[in-house]
């Protein structure tokens, strides 16, 4: 049963009781309909007591429901606050720790509304693409007022219950017992005669409710560009405020069934679920032990052990920071400490925070500091030869059961753990730069990787609120690969006849927060041509285009030499498109008998984004990503793949992937047309009319 039963003296108390967080699925509803209509028809009892088992009153409407038949079977969410609403006897909503979108509309619906310190209460609809659909929009303007409820609506963000204290939202914001303090006010408020107050019934007070709207339209069209939603969220308060509360809420209904259907909404609740699944290892199952991470130790003060660092910093675990040398060290903390001060300027981090969190760094440049130290990651010179001395020395020092993991981009996760007697113990963890900032963290797991070495690491990934995907070992892991062959397009197609600005504009168009040249300007050109070198030694038969080294061979590596593929003034970021690069990739096409054409948009955002599917789809065959959703959650956390098209594997899903196949089989008989090995499951799964995400 997904709602419990009880009486108390005259008070009826329906429980929600649907784990994890009591989502309004259909049997929840249907179990609150029940409740309801047993109380009505029980003469002892005065009044009703809703709330919710365990961990949260209500998450809201069951997201797994949305666009099946179960979504829209009675008693729906409407159906059962319709039912709440209308109750002959008071109903008292007491809420605690949780009460989000459909759940938070239901306590609407209620008389009576009493909350425990510390709730988050919150419509949070608008980050899966839609609007609250079952009167939130009508009844919360008509609780706290319009513009903080239009704050609430639009943004999704969470509000603490003590914080809405006096906001008309609650009867009562009560420390204690949550559930004596609801029983007293049921019977204080059975006692009276009825009718009970309903939130519907009152009235929108606003000097000027319609600058507001039109205020807020303009704030909010500027930010939301992809995102159909939050507008809607304005028109349907709107429509409240204009036409009455009935109109506005058949309107809000309009509105849901609109925007659940949207692939922007699909998106969005593909990127909620796929995070969750993230954490989840097919064959590390839940229960299982982690280790306890109490000290942290960094090995190398460089770009990326900095800003690793600052992330267990943030979360409160101390850190060991070791170097070679006392001025790397120096540099190492300077940059740290710069970090800070910066975000203290930005009034994002108080000042007395700074000096608490430098006091949480131990320098060292002594290995005997890391005794004590439960996990060590490595972040020096990608260098396969310090990595062995690095990792023989830790073997040495480090405590039984420390968990060492390496950050390194390119090298062998399994030949780096060969290095130690323990490689159970050894772990990739491939931050991202800057580490401090990027929220994916690719966690690479060797053949040998202990199962609670890995449980420890994504449960210490959540703690410091990074996205962690599990990668296998393989070249590049998965986001990096892929990319490879994303930039192997793009590279082609500046030898048939495109420039990088057009390249770059079009993807940037597709909704890429930054193109493969402006991109590859910023990172540095010279770091790509240093990868390159290597794949030609150890990949003598793959094909390049070599248009990028040339490039490189006139020193333009982007930004930091004043010039890449695109031109830099002095002090100012702009890419400015370069004569000298385009006339010199023309002189390279003619040099290399490439015929140039004029290439479409459209043809470069299909190379781009399917030569990163392909690979996805091969990558997903070696059981190097365990699922889709892993592989759409690297590319949307770490490489600015458009959150609105939820990740390239369920791009390719929405595009179809017999369609994805023809593009590939027409590409393929195309100059440079060897690049494209199609995935044999992708023709597999378009036989089948299926999609990587079923
Ligand atoms: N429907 C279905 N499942 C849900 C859910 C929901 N509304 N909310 C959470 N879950 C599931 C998660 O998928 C996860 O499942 P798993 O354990 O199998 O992976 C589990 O509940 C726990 O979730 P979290 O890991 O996120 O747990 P936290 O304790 O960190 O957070 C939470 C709890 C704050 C409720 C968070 O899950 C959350 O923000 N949920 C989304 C809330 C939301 O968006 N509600 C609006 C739904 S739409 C709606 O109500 C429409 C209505 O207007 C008609
Ligand atoms: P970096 O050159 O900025 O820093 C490396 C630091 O390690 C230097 O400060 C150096 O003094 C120190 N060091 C070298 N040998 C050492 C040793 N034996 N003991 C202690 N310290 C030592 O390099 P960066 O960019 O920080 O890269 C570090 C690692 O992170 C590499 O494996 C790299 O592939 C990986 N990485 C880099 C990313 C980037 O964008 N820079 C992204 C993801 C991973």
């Amino acid at each position: 049963m997904a709602v419990d039963y009880t009486t108390h003296d005259g008070v009826a108390v329906i429980t929600l009781n649907n784990p994890p967080v009591n989502g309004l699925g259909l049997s929840t509803r249907a179990g609150i309909v029940d409740g309801i209509e047993r109380a009505q028809n029980d003469p002892s009892i005065k009044a009703i007591v809703l709330t919710g088992a365990g961990k949260a009153f209500s998450g809201g409407a069951d997201i797994t429901e949305f666009n099946t038949p179960k979504a829209t079977q009675e008693p729906t969410l409407a159906t059962v606050i319709k039912v709440v609403e209308s109750s002959a006897k008071p109903v008292i909503a007491a809420i605690h720790s949780v009460a989000m979108g459909g759940g938070l509309e239901l306590a609407l619906g209620a008389h009576y509304r009493i909350a425990a310190p510390g709730a988050q209460i919150a419509l949070p609809e608008v980050k899966l693409g839609i609007l609250p659909g079952a009167g939130g929009t009508q009844r919360l303007p008509r609780a706290i007022g319009l513009e903080a409820s239009l704050n609430m609506i639009v943004s999704g963000a969470p509000v603490l219950s003590e914080k809405l204290a006096d906001s008309g939202l609650f009867d009562e914001v009560a420390p204690g017992d949550l559930a004596e303090a609801a029983l007293a006010f049921a019977r204080k408020v059975g006692a009276k005669e009825g009718p009970h107050p309903r939130v519907r019934d009152r009235q929108i007070e606003h000097p000027n409710a319609a600058g507001f709207i039109q205020f807020a339209r303009n704030t909010v069209s500027a930010m939301a560009k992809n995102f159909p939603a939050p507008l809607k969220c304005i028109d349907a308060v709107e429509a409240g405020v204009q036409n009455g509360f009935d109109k506005g809420l058949a309107f809000e209904r309009e509105c849901f069934i609109a925007l659940v259907q949207t692939p922007e909404s699909h998106a969005l609740r593909h990127a909620f679920f796929g995070e969750r699944a993230a954490s989840k290892i097919p064959d590390v199952p839940a229960d299982t032990p982690v280790r306890d991470i109490a000290q942290v130790a960094v090995i190398g003060a460089g770009t990326m052990g900095g800003g690793i660092a600052m992330n267990f910093i943030n979360a409160g675990i101390p850190v060991t920071l070791l170097e070679t040398k006392q001025d790397a060290l120096d540099r190492g903390l300077a940059t740290i400490r710069k970090n800070y001060e910066a975000s203290v300027k930005k009034g994002k981090l108080k000042p007395e925070a700074l000096d608490q969190r430098m006091a949480l760094i131990t320098p060292t440049l002594s290995y005997d500091d890391l005794k004590h130290a439960d996990l060590i990651v490595e972040a020096v010179f990608e260098e396969l030869g310090v990595k062995e001395q690095v990792f023989r020395r830790l073997d040495e020092v480090a405590k039984p059961g420390a968990i060492l993991a390496s950050n390194t981009s390119t090298l062998d996760v399994d030949r780096i753990a060969a290095f130690t007697k323990r490689p159970q113990d050894v772990v990739g963890m491939h931050f991202f730069s800057p580490a401090n900032v990027m929220k994916l963290l690719e966690v690479v797991r060797g053949k040998d990787t202990a199962k609670d070495v890995l449980a420890t690491v994504m449960k210490l990934a959540k703690k410091i609120r990074k996205t962690a995907v599990v990668s296998g070992v393989c070249d590049g892991f998965i986001g990096n690969r892929m990319i490879e062959q994303y930039i192997r397009q793009a590279l082609f197609m500046l030898e048939e006849g495109a420039l990088p600005a057009q390249v770059d504009k079009a993807i940037e168009k597709f909704g890429f927060a930054m193109g493969p040249f402006r991109m590859s300007d910023l990172a540095g050109n010279d770091i790509g041509w240093a990868i390159r070198k290597r794949r030609y030694q150890e990949h003598p038969d793959m094909h390049y285009s070599k248009i990028a080294d040339r490039l490189c061979e006139t020193g333009r590596f982007g930004q930091k030499t004043g010039g890449g593929w695109y031109d830099y003034k002095a002090g100012d970021r702009t890419a400015y498109p370069s004569k000298v690069v385009d006339e010199m990739i023309g002189a390279f096409s003619k040099e290399a008998n490439a015929e140039r054409r004029k290439i479409s948009d459209e043809e470069i955002v299909e190379r781009l984004v399917f030569a990163l599917v392909n690979e996805g789809a091969k990558i997903l065959e070696e059981g190097i990503a365990s699922k889709a959703s892993d592989i759409d959650m690297v590319y949307l956390t770490g490489y600015g793949f458009p959150l609105y098209r939820g990740g390239p594997m369920l791009y390719a899903d929405t595009v179809g992937l017999y369609n994805v196949e023809r593009a590939i089989g027409r590409y393929a008989a195309r100059p440079n047309g060897d690049a494209w090995q199609l995935a044999p499951s992708i023709a597999k799964l378009a036989a089948q009319g299926r999609g990587f995400n079923g």
